[in-house]
């Protein structure tokens, strides 16, 4: 009998917009060998690329909306049979309807993998406007800073790379953010009773500080892949 391999680990980040998926990906991402799966990153590379996908999705996001189910699948099953997710992925804004869980589902069976674990990111709708709206990321690397909350240790160089070319996201505006945490609660917030439900919602508090909720949600992954 051949030795028995485990399928990737499937982790889902829930939260609305600036709850902090991107940021505690990321960490997550290095400290367990994961890789993050950003529906929204993978969106605006389709925009910046000018594909057909990414030319009917650029509007919408714009406005705040969601892009439409087929769009989102199509992008995430390409970047999730690639070689890197071996060990597992980090799915950071993906699902975010009821339909987009439940091709996951179907995605998932189809090798063998399921959903293990998905953090709720628990906060307040109010700050995250502020988060949202204070954002820049390092134009090199990728790394997230907040004008507020997460600074670099040298002014304008980034602390991973050294870059010195910094932007910001153009929904990242009060109105469209709060389209955005709109849709948030009509469309994704039903899918927390969907995964408990099923035995797999983990709840953090992330109106904590940035390193307090690294501690709690690294906890709860460490469970299933540490
Ligand atoms: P997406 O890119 O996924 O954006 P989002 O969900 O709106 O989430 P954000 O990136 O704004 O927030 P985040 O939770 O990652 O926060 P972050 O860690 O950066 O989607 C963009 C658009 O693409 C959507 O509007 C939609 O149109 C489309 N889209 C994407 N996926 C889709 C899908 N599946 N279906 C359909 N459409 C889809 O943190 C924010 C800031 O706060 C940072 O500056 C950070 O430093 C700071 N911060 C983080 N944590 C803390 C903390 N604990 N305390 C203080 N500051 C903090």
């Amino acid at each position: 009998m051949g030795a028995q391999t485990t399928p990737p680990a499937v982790f889902i980040l829930l939260g609305p917009p600036g709850a902090g998926k991107g940021t505690q990906a990321r960490m997550l991402e290095e400290k367990f060998g994961l890789v993050q799966l950003s529906t929204g990153d993978l969106l605006r590379a389709a925009v910046a690329a000018g594909t057909e996908a990414g030319k009917q999705a650029k509007a919408v996001m714009e406005a705040g909306g969601l892009v439409s189910d087929d769009i989102v699948l199509a992008i995430l099953r390409d970047r999730m049979g690639d070689a890197d997710t071996k060990r597992g992925v980090i799915l950071d804004g993906f699902p975010r309807t009821a339909g987009q869980a439940e091709a996951l589902d179907g995605l998932l069976a189809s090798t063998g993998q399921r959903v293990n674990s998905v953090i709720s990111m628990e906060v307040e709708d109010a700050p995250m406007i502020a988060r949202v709206a204070g954002r820049y990321t390092c134009a090199d690397c990728g790394e997230g800073y907040h004008d507020t909350f997460k600074q670099p240790a040298k002014a304008g160089v980034c602390d991973k790379c050294g870059g010195t070319d910094f932007k910001r996201r153009a929904d990242d505006n009060a109105e469209t953010a709060g389209a955005r945490l709109n849709a948030y609660h009509a469309q994704t917030a039903p899918l927390i009773a969907y995964y408990k439900g099923r035995g797999v919602l983990e709840e953090v508090d992330a109106m904590a500080d940035i390193a307090t909720v690294r501690d709690a949600m690294q906890a709860r992954v460490a469970q299933v892949v540490g």
